[in-house]
């Protein structure tokens, strides 16, 4: 796999089996058994009251939010429609049947997704759509039985018929993506959270650990996208801890803002309009730690990703300029001056080349403002990561 962030796979809802994400999907189960204890913790820590420190207070810091049209993923429609059953497996039948004509076609031309991946998919299309999705799957219903939907049965052919035909990624098919024990919303204009980005939620945990003063301090998610990262950070931190995430982009905004919503984290959590650091100057030097993916594939590679991420992710999300470090050396730039001495950074890149390239920079141009800098591998093994802290 050359570019993580550029290869798109819904094989990371649990039932997957896919050849592409087989070692995430591995690892992301065995790490959500464990994950349950650590959720609740985080769940019963932020029950309790507030430390006697003083609690960052976001809700009144937030930028005002641009207008933009919010889709709501497709599992929290009120199932109004209707339809028989008979028309529903009409339905299904094309359906499968545009599934398996697709073969390993998408997969020989640009590593796209197989005919076994779709059915998967619309497995899960059917899991969304329907309040009781068995009643499809078995044989023994009566055809004449009326169905209750989550979408029109016009427009789940629309959807499926976007899916083969125009390769529109699943995600935004049904307007969410499962990631680490969220379900967060996501639609066109934002890009859909990959599984390898879980793991820098898995270094900011370790980190706060046994550090107070990381646990309950202030953190920023540039780029936040879907708020994936500042959510996840969000909820593992103490209760005096708070994440502030900038996004230029402002559907990414719009939808991170409605994700903080969905899991009540207004309180902990400000999502704010405006390029990397500008919207948090007044912060300079305050943070107690900096997380980013930002954009990193070189320009001249973005017609080459798999049609679902090259013709419906934003390039905004994805171009990192010639050699796709424009993004990354920038961010590395501002953070010394951004971080409180011993604060933590990790920062995704495309792989080992750019990962090496970033600590090289640091050693040479920084004079000495990081400490500990390491690469960390993501589950496939590739070295996707960069870490470290800044000087005391
Ligand atoms: C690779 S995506 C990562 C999104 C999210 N953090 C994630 O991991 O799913 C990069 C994000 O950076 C945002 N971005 C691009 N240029 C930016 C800029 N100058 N300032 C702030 N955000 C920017 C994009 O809109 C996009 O949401």
């Amino acid at each position: 796999m050359k570019y993580g962030l550029a290869q798109l796979s819904t094989a990371h809802r649990l039932d997957a089996g896919a050849e592409y994400d087989r070692v995430c999907v591995c690892a992301y189960a065995q790490r959500k058994k464990m994950r349950v204890s650590s959720v609740r913790a985080s769940l019963s820590s932020r029950l309790k009251p507030s430390l006697p420190n003083q609690p960052l207070k976001f809700s009144n810091i937030s930028s005002a939010p641009t207008p933009v049209r919010l889709q709501t993923p497709l599992f929290l429609n009120p199932a109004d429609y209707r339809a028989t059953l008979s028309d529903l497996k009409k339905w299904h039948l094309w359906a499968r049947g545009l599934a398996s004509s697709v073969g390993t076609k998408f997969l020989d031309l640009d590593n796209g997704p197989d005919s076994a991946l779709l059915h998967r998919e619309l497995n899960w299309l059917i899991e969304d759509s329907l309040e009781d999705p068995i009643t499809l799957l078995s044989d023994n219903s009566d055809d004449s039985l009326v169905v209750p939907l989550r979408a029109c049965l016009d427009d789940l052919y629309m959807l499926w018929n976007q899916r083969i035909e125009g390769r529109r990624p699943f995600q935004y098919l049904v307007g969410c993506e499962h990631w680490r024990d969220l379900v967060l919303s996501v639609q066109e204009g934002v890009l859909i959270p990959r599984p390898e980005t879980e793991l820098i939620v898995d270094f900011v945990s370790d980190v706060t650990k046994e550090n107070e003063v990381l646990r309950e301090g202030l953190w920023a998610d540039l780029g936040t996208g879907s708020g994936a990262l500042a959510i996840g950070i969000g909820r593992i931190l103490g209760s005096c801890g708070g994440v502030i995430a900038t996004d230029l982009s402002p559907v990414s905004v719009a939808v991170a803002s409605y994700n903080v919503q969905r899991y009540s984290l207004q309180d902990r959590v400000a999502i704010k309009q405006g390029s990397w650091f500008e919207p948090l100057k007044d912060d300079e030097g305050k943070f107690a730690g900096i997380v980013s993916n930002p954009p990193y594939i070189p320009s001249e590679d973005i017609g080459r990703l798999q049609a679902e991420v090259g013709r419906h992710e934003p390039k905004l999300a994805l171009d990192g300029g010639a050699d796709g470090m424009n993004d990354l050396l920038h961010i590395c730039n501002g953070a010394a001056s951004m971080l409180r001495p011993g604060g933590f950074f990790a920062f995704e890149t495309n792989g080992e080349k750019q990962s090496n390239f970033l600590v090289d920079c640091i050693g040479s141009q920084s004079e000495g403002r990081f400490c500990d800098v390491k690469v960390a591998s993501d589950f496939a093994g590739i070295k996707r990561f960069v870490t470290g802290y800044r000087a005391g």
